[in-house]
């Protein structure tokens, strides 16, 4: 069992001071911003011989999809450099569900519930400042890299913290420095999104099967240049663009751990020639009528699984469900179909 009290602390040290710029409104501490999409996923047909969740036996099953950044402002930024997620729920057929949340970075902070809380208090987006050309050509001379300017409007981040935790901290360093250089794309599908953590899949005959899962855009990544212009609203239009001329389909790739690799840290990375096992195919064709006051209230989990599929015993996989629990509840969302309440 889980410390309720940890998960408590790890949402509200990630609550940002604009968190509730609407009186009365409390929002996602983090991937405050998002838009929602519906459509299918049509399983391939390899994938029901590695796993017996509904969702892997070939029937094609609606799906909702939030797509979100990352930051914790409730000021759209969609120009920005920052982590973007993709929130998924399969609907399955006796009206339960199943949901698979990822996001951009394909490893994560903190290897436990207590070092990602000692992460998320110094990353606490603080003031920042652009450095003069004398203080530049410093910290060159020191060998330090100066960091980067900040946006037109951005006053706090939380790139010098994180550096600062991630200098004395190796298991944070991968996924800092991609976090630092992720830019932003040029619109929701055209980024991968990780899953992050192991799950544990069952086959037919029983064998069970460390894995971990990537939605990767059927179109290709791609993003934005940084040294055009800022747009801070786009991502949401360019998504319904997408759904007006067919849709935006992703692959979702199945990586499959082996002896050695390590199971419950989602800090460390496997290595890149792990058999992959494309499982299916997410076409999202639809928009979500009513969207975004609908869509804000829903509540996805990543222990929210079916039979077939469980979480590993990564802490952090594990404590993610009280703490999503808790925002829900904290924002009066509609609470997760799993959590009985
Ligand atoms: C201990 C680690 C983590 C904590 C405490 C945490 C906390 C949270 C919280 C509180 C929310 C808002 C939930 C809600 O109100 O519905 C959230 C949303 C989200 N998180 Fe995490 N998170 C953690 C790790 C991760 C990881 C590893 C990933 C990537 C796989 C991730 C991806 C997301 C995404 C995509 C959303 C938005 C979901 C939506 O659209 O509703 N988080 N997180």
């Amino acid at each position: 069992m889980n410390d309720p009290d940890i998960a408590e602390q790890l949402v509200e040290a990630l609550v940002l001071p604009d968190d509730n710029p609407v009186e009365g409104l409390v929002r996602r501490p983090v991937h405050t911003i998002g838009t929602g999409v519906a459509g299918y996923f049509q399983a391939s047909p390899v994938a029901r011989d590695y796993c017996t969740a509904e969702h892997f036996q070939g029937k094609q099953l609606d799906v909702t999809v939030r797509f979100s950044n990352g930051s914790g402002s409730a000021i759209e930024r969609d120009g920005w450099s920052d982590v973007r997620g993709m929130a998924t729920r399969f609907h399955l057929s006796d009206g339960g569900a199943t949901d698979l949340v990822a996001m951009t970075l394909p490893e994560f902070f903190a290897p436990t519930p207590e070092t990602f809380l000692e992460f998320a208090k110094e990353a606490k987006p603080a003031p920042c400042e652009r450095l003069s050309p004398w203080r530049k050509i410093v910290d060159f001379l020191k060998l330090t890299i100066p960091m980067p300017d900040p946006y037109p409007g951005q006053d706090v981040r939380p790139n010098e913290g994180a550096i600062r935790f991630a200098d004395q901290n190796k298991f944070a360093q991968l996924a800092v420095l991609q976090a630092a250089t992720i830019g932003a794309p040029v619109s929701y599908e055209r980024a991968s999104y990780h899953a992050v953590h192991t799950f544990i899949v069952t086959a037919p005959d029983g064998t069970q099967r460390w894995v971990r899962f990537t939605w990767q855009p059927i179109a290709g990544v791609q993003n934005t240049t940084p040294k055009d212009p800022i747009v801070d609203t786009y991502l949401k239009e360019k998504l319904e663009e997408c759904l007006d001329k067919g849709g935006a389909r992703f692959s979702l790739m199945m990586m499959i751990g082996e002896l050695g690799d390590d199971f419950n840290d989602s800090t460390r990375a496997w290595p890149p020639h792990r058999k992959r096992v494309m499982m299916g195919t997410l076409t999202l064709d639809k928009k979500i009528e009513g969207a975004d006051g609908d869509l804000e209230k829903i509540s996805f989990n990543p222990c929210n699984l079916t039979d077939g599929i469980r979480a590993s015993d990564d802490p952090v996989l594990k404590i993610r469900r009280e703490a999503y629990e808790y925002s829900s509840k904290r924002r009066d969302a509609t609470p997760c179909p799993f959590s009985g309440s």
